[in-house]
């Protein structure tokens, strides 16, 4: 017999006697599952809870699964200061006849605990001014992971086509600049840099114009090949929080937890009027309402990975909603 041990830990979203019963149920079905185990092959299990939890013994959810000859305890976990609150971790002792690469599982929240074992990613996708980047940053922070824009992406090679005179609509002017064209990304706790050919252009791209051509520059297959690479080659190595237009269908169809946020045309273009007023740009309401119509129409009719919901993501309709209740609402999700 070979004797090996199995890690995981779930968040809860509240300490009550169901929550914590039905979470370590999930978490031990999950280990079980996900190493192939028999009850005859676990040895013991120690269950550890933070110090907010304390409406139930997790180690009651192992008996109610049926395991009932095997040992078991739980402790309180050693409360440092700003760690995970509302956590049960699990140490789970196996034997089994034959060596096996064994599985640790993180779930909701907890998988912050491990970021090297369990990478969490969540895809966030909608239209212009829905609300996407806000939402984004603010969830990325409150997580502690990291928060990648793709919009700049298309953004700063929007702007490159300017830059040399040429029609971002125009795949015969955009396709040939592109083997020329660096588009890289500097991810830190405090945002994102984006260069372009190594010179930084975060503040440059965030005109209406440099708007327009990135979501024309969107439309062409070889810009999106591109810059796909490039999102998929930074998801694969970090935990993040990414948004776009096709990061739940295209770039990460396997992000963790898939979002597709919305608003009505008319707040969208409401927001953004308010935002550019509060930086002293006057613009036309009905303006920017025309040019919301007119990249929401480029970004979905497009016939390469159009702006479209993923079927398992989740729709928030945020026209009425605060900041605030729509971070509660996906941390709910993360939750449960
Ligand atoms: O999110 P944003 O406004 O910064 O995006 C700018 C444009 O880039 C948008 O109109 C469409 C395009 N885009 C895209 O096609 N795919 C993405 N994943 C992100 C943005």
């Amino acid at each position: 017999m070979k004797y090996f041990a199995v890690r995981g830990a779930i968040s809860l979203s509240e300490n009550t006697k169901e929550e914590i019963l039905s979470k370590t149920k999930r978490l031990l079905e999950q280990i079980i599952q996900k190493n192939r185990l028999e009850y005859q092959d676990i040895v013991s299990i120690i269950f550890t809870a933070t110090r907010d939890v304390d409406a139930a013994y997790p180690a009651v959810s192992a008996r109610e699964l049926g395991m009932t000859s095997i040992p078991l305890i739980c402790c309180q976990e050693m409360y440092v200061e700003n760690s995970l609150p509302l956590c049960i971790r699990v140490l789970m002792h196996v034997q089994l006849e034959e060596e096996r690469e064994l599985q640790h599982v993180y779930l909701g929240k907890a998988v912050m605990l491990r970021p090297d074992l369990a990478r969490i990613t969540i895809a966030i996708d909608g239209p212009a001014g829905a609300g996407k980047s806000t939402i984004a940053k603010l969830l990325a922070e409150r997580l502690g992971i990291l928060y990648l824009d793709t919009g700049a992406m298309y953004r700063a090679i929007g702007l490159k086509v300017l830059e040399n005179g040429k029609d971002p609509s125009n795949p015969q002017d955009v396709v040939p600049l592109l083997p020329d064209t660096d588009v890289s990304v500097r991810l830190e706790k405090e945002g994102q840099k984006i260069f372009l050919d190594g010179r930084e252009v975060t503040g440059e791209i965030r005109t209406q114009e440099v708007s327009y051509a990135a979501s024309c520059v969107g439309t062409i297959p070889e810009v999106r090949h591109k810059l796909v690479e490039l999102q998929r080659e930074i998801a694969k190595k970090v935990s993040l929080v990414m948004d776009g237009r096709d990061i739940g269908t295209y770039v990460m169809p396997d992000a963790t937890l898939k979002i597709f946020l919305t608003a009505t045309p008319e707040e969208r273009a409401k927001r953004r009027w308010r935002e550019l007023k509060e930086k002293g740009i006057n613009v036309d309401y009905n303006t920017i309402l025309e040019e919301i119509v007119q990249r929401d129409a480029n970004d979905s009719n497009r016939r390469f990975a159009p702006l479209r919901k993923a079927e398992d993501a989740v729709l928030i309709d945020t026209t009425n909603k605060s900041v605030t209740q729509v971070l509660e609402e996906i941390e709910s999700m993360l939750n449960s």
